[in-house]
């Protein structure tokens, strides 16, 4: 008999028809009811067993977790809870799951225990959820940029250079450690390596997006991203995808504006596609909340969260403004941040990025023209402007509530000497660049873009609350497990 899913045989309801279906055991009671989960859907499968035909053998096998095919006829459902179940004529064991030794158990665990346990997790109900959601919002997102006319560019893993000129690249070698080889003044001699130079994991493929930009149009970018930066924090990852699409002919405002539909998008997206898992969710998050204080639970559900966000322009300000904001702020003044907020240049922390969106303006912000200081080398420069003390350029980050920064982008650089002009300032070498620095010596043109960490999307979408439960196997300091 060919195995039907759980999630077509609920879809399809075929009463009266002979199935077999395949999963895993959810919960057994009275020798009798097994719940199964074949991973199709959030929801389980009452399979009926036929206990007084089955051997005890089998029976006593039949244990959370453990891997069983059933065949039988589809019926309708006696019980409540369901609709439909199978009326099992044959029960086989596929994979025995010994309760003594099983490190999961049919009750709530805390995420910490599930992080260790990270090889395992995705057979909880929580976790499966999380990764069908995942799946779904990659999928909105090829959908999103296929539909506008955007080509999806594979951008490379290893490179020479550090797009975001931050310093915080994992270096990759296949130079022997102990005996690194050295150049007569004693530096190591990377000619030696395998690329014949010294080579670390992209931070982000712009700058080869950038290229394709200016001859495609329009692209996007979807891949791993590396940075080696000690934050240990729900928020970073070492390990993260980011989705980076890069537009010619597209000025800040287009920018924006396509970052804003492409949110929106994708968390509609979630609400009509992954309905059963965001109830899950949505359940979870209600159960976490009870744990905390009053004031710090949060006034709207899961999907309540999500519609507001999708039914609501998002508020645009400069930084200059968002700062008068912050200085003049109650937790400034009493001194409540962590951070102070002195004036104008200051780098925003995310306890600022979070007042403006939860407190302030209670609504996702877009915040541009930040300090040119504080953002890289590619950046636009702007005009100055009366009332802004200092060099800026066209950035733009957007802001969510529980997130902080989602997005960051910014119109590019186009003009050759301005670019070159900012590079040596910052110490960025222009040889390493030249290839980059090429795409403004020939037909440069206004051209922008942005990059949405993939992670802090799922993070939103899905109410969990730290970075490290939305990746299958997260990469943090100290930790590469898995
Ligand atoms: O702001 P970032 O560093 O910008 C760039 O890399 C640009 N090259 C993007 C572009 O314009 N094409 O990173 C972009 C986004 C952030 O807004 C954040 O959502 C996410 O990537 N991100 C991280 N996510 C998880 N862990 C980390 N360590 C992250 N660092 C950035
Ligand atoms: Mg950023």
């Amino acid at each position: 008999m060919k195995r039907i899913k759980i999630a077509e045989i609920l879809r399809t309801e075929p009463v009266g028809t002979e199935v077999t279906v395949k999963g895993w055991v959810k919960a057994f009671r009275n020798n009798q009811f097994i719940a199964l989960n074949d991973g199709s859907t959030s929801n389980n499968l009452q399979v009926v067993v036929d206990f007084e035909n089955t051997d005890e053998q089998t029976l006593s096998r039949i244990k959370f977790g453990a891997a069983v095919s059933a065949t039988g006829t589809l019926i309708e459902s006696q019980g409540k809870g369901q609709k439909v179940e199978v009326k099992a004529n044959s029960v086989e064991i596929l994979g025995d799951c010994n309760p003594d030794e099983f490190p999961l158990q049919p009750k709530r665990q805390t995420l910490e225990f599930l992080r260790e346990n990270a090889h395992l997790r995705f057979r909880t109900n929580t976790f499966a959820a999380v990764f069908r959601t995942r799946h779904a919002l990659a999928y909105a997102i090829h959908k999103f940029f296929n539909d506008r006319g955007f080509y999806y560019i594979h951008t490379p893993v290893i490179t020479a250079s550090d797009a975001e000129g931050a310093g915080e690249m994992f270096r990759v070698t296949t130079l022997d450690l102990d005996k690194l080889p050295r150049t007569e003044s004693g530096e190591i001699d990377f000619s030696k390596d395998f690329f014949g130079r010294s080579t670390n994991l992209t931070v982000s493929g712009q700058l080869e997006g950038e290229l394709a930009a200016t001859a495609l149009g329009e692209i996007y970018t979807f891949g791993p991203t590396f940075r080696a930066e000690n934050s240990n924090t729900t928020r970073h990852l070492a390990e993260f995808w980011m989705i980076e699409p890069e537009m010619a002919f597209y000025d800040l405002q287009d920018n924006m504006q396509l970052a804003e539909d492409m949110l929106k998008y994708v968390i509609r997206y979630a609400l009509e596609y992954c309905a059963d898992d965001l109830k899950i969710l949505e359940e979870r998050l209600i159960e976490e909340e009870k744990s905390k204080p009053q004031d710090q639970r949060s006034e709207m559900t899961l999907t309540e969260k999500l519609r507001f966000v999708m039914e609501n322009e998002f508020v645009r300000l400069t930084y200059t403004e968002a700062i008068d904001i912050l200085k003049n702020s109650t937790p400034n003044k009493k001194g409540k941040f962590q951070f102070p907020v002195e004036g104008w240049g200051t780098d925003l922390q995310s306890e600022h990025e979070r007042f403006l969106v939860e407190k302030h303006f209670k609504k996702p912000v877009i915040l541009t023209n930040y300090p040119a200081a504080i953002k890289a080398f590619y950046m636009r420069q702007d005009d100055p402007k009366e009332g802004v003390p200092g060099p800026t350029v066209s950035a733009m980050d957007i802001l969510f509530p529980g997130i902080g920064e989602i997005v960051g982008g910014s119109q590019r650089e186009e003009r050759y000497d301005r670019l070159v002009n900012r590079m040596q300032e910052m110490h960025i070498p222009e040889q390493e660049l030249s290839w980059y620095l090429d795409t403004r010596r020939f037909g440069s043109c206004p051209h922008a873009g942005f990059g949405l960490g993939f992670e802090r999307l799922i993070l939103f979408v899905t109410g969990m609350t730290n970075i490290r439960d939305v990746i299958a196997f997260p990469r943090y300091p100290g930790s590469a497990e898995f």
